[in-house]
């Protein structure tokens, strides 16, 4: 194993999309930023320094961060935001994981475009669980708005109203070909025939769940959030906001231009984006007057599509890779997922959109809840999250008369090596709606999931315990219901959240704190002496 050193300058750079030009926050310069390379076992080191006039913090999405919760990265959950001006070392070690992940920063809705690519390579001299593919691609999927990114949730939190949708989505920072306005092309994948490509595809986006398709060909599923399945074929792939998935495209063609597509998933009556990002899969050889092949994606509200692929995950399960489900549990717990109306004498309807887990709309600490925790100080956070929801609601029904929330930091406390199950229930508080949930600091399986209420006497049997899908982000499907196991091995204060930037921002969020174990390989480390202060 190495050592892996990367240098990320954070800077202000202008940028061109939609034949508009606005300064955005990048790394280095680059749009997506840049891909970090490293293999499973490495000990990676990235100095991030802060040259824009925001506060800063990189979050390593999905990395494990064993003992490490210091370089996790969400701004008052495991760190104090890099100020302007100042430098950061993440270090962490990359412990039993392979794959692809990805960063972006964890503060303000500077993810926007503050983002990029992490790929895992296997031990030297370890194969892939299929055939090695000739090549591989990253592709990063995103969400462009024409205006100041800040600028749109800013005035969303003052109307207490939805910010307005993105104006486009991209395929590695590019629309594609977009009616008025002569744009620089969009990104193109030269393949040459009967080869296999796996392309490691990250949904970058904030606020979309996204279909993702190419025109003509079949793609095979290996991997999602860094963790092997068992290889199945589809048309079209959905990835919500935060995971990752890895899909071998066999060019089976001799010539042609195919296109290559993503657009949006929603099966609620929520305004999004309706824009299709475009690029292309071009073989050499091809004659330039061939017209590219059409993608067809589905509408955006085709939920049996969506079904249909969620439930063809499951483990690859192996020896090599076998799926440690816990059976014995420790807590079990019922969080319902929801969005509130709270008063707001300022906002424009006298009141504003909140949204809560258990009717707690999280409020973030002024200071970072991991410092608090680890020097036990008091009145940061409290540790009595709710086990279940206080209030019966009926949660696929109609709205309840009262729509107010909770606020509070409440956390939900954990002993190191306890076995957790949550249920995560969406509720019809205002709609229903499908909700990327992202647990930090581990990855969890995925034994059951259902449309409706959950049923906590039914349901429970028909998990499954043998080869669920392992991931660190699920979607909870519009009114409907999932159940995710995990082991808290990793001691320190871990973030769950929605992936959609807009519920995170009205309080779609709470945390697990784990206490240190008893043995020598047990507690959380020190923090480092760089460790931003507040
Ligand atoms: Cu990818 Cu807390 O986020």
């Amino acid at each position: 194993c190495r050592i892996r050193h990367y240098k990320f300058n954070v800077v202000q750079k202008n940028h061109t999309q939609l034949c508009s030009t606005k300064p955005i926050v990048t790394v280095n310069g680059l749009f997506p930023g840049p891909t970090i390379y490293a293999r499973e076992d490495d000990t990676v080191l990235i100095k991030v320094v802060n040259h824009v006039k925001y506060n800063l913090s990189i979050h390593w999405h999905g990395i494990r961060q064993l003992r490490t919760g210091w370089a996790d990265g969400p701004a008052y959950i495991t760190q104090c935001p890099i100020q302007p001006g100042q430098s950061y070392v993440y270090n962490f070690t990359i412990t039993g994981q392979r794959g692809t992940l990805w960063w972006h920063a964890h503060i303000l809705w500077l993810r926007a475009t503050v983002h990029g690519a992490i790929v895992i390579l296997p031990k030297l001299g370890v194969p892939y669980p299929f055939p090695t593919p000739d090549k591989e691609v990253v592709v990063v999927l995103g969400e462009w708005w024409k205006s100041d990114v800040e600028a749109v949730i800013n005035e969303a939190k003052k109307s207490g109203l939805a910010p307005n949708v993105s104006d486009a989505h991209t395929i590695n920072g590019f629309p594609g070909p977009v009616s008025n306005c002569l744009s620089k092309g969009g990104f193109n994948l030269p393949v040459e025939p009967k080869k296999k490509y796996m392309l490691r595809i990250v949904n970058a986006a904030l606020n979309e769940e996204l279909f993702f398709k190419i025109a003509g060909h079949k793609l095979t599923v290996v991997e999602v959030d860094a963790t092997y399945v068992k290889p199945f074929q589809t048309d079209t792939i959905l990835i919500a906001p935060g995971q990752t998935t890895n899909a071998i495209l066999s060019t089976d063609f001799q010539t042609g231009k195919f296109m290559m597509a993503a657009s949006p998933f929603m099966d609620a009556p929520i305004a999004v984006d309706n824009f299709t990002a475009t690029a292309t899969v071009h073989y050499a050889d091809t004659q330039s007057a061939i017209a590219t092949t059409l993608a067809t994606l589905p509408p955006k509200n085709a939920t049996p599509v969506a079904t249909k692929f969620a439930d063809s995950l499951r483990s690859l399960n192996s020896n090599t890779y076998p799926a440690k489900v816990p059976l014995k549990i420790d807590h079990s717990l019922f969080f319902t997922v929801s969005l509130g109306i709270n008063p707001c004498s300022t906002c424009v309807n006298g009141s504003r959109v909140v949204a809560d887990i258990n009717n707690v709309s999280f409020v973030m600490p002024k200071t970072a809840l991991l410092q608090a925790h680890f020097f036990n100080l008091k009145g940061v956070f409290t540790d009595d999250f709710p086990a279940n929801p206080p209030i019966k609601y009926n949660y696929t029904g109609t709205q309840p008369k009262n729509l107010r929330t909770m606020t509070g930091t409440r956390l939900y406390r954990l002993a190191y090596n306890s076995t957790v199950q949550l249920v995560l229930q969406d509720t019809a508080m205002i709609s229903p709606e499908s909700h990327p949930i992202h647990l930090h600091g581990f990855n969890f399986f995925v034994v059951g999931k259902g449309v409706g209420n959950f049923n906590h006497k039914n349901d429970p049997k028909k998990f499954n315990l043998i080869d669920p899908v392992e991931r660190n982000t699920v979607g909870v499907p519009t009114g409907g219901w999932v159940a995710i196991r995990f082991r808290a091995d990793n001691p320190g204060v871990w973030f769950m959240h929605c992936h959609l930037e807009i519920h995170t921002t009205w309080g779609l969020k709470m945390a697990f704190v784990v206490d240190d174990g008893k043995g020598p390989d047990e507690s959380l480390l020190p923090p480092p002496a760089d460790l931003p202060k507040c």
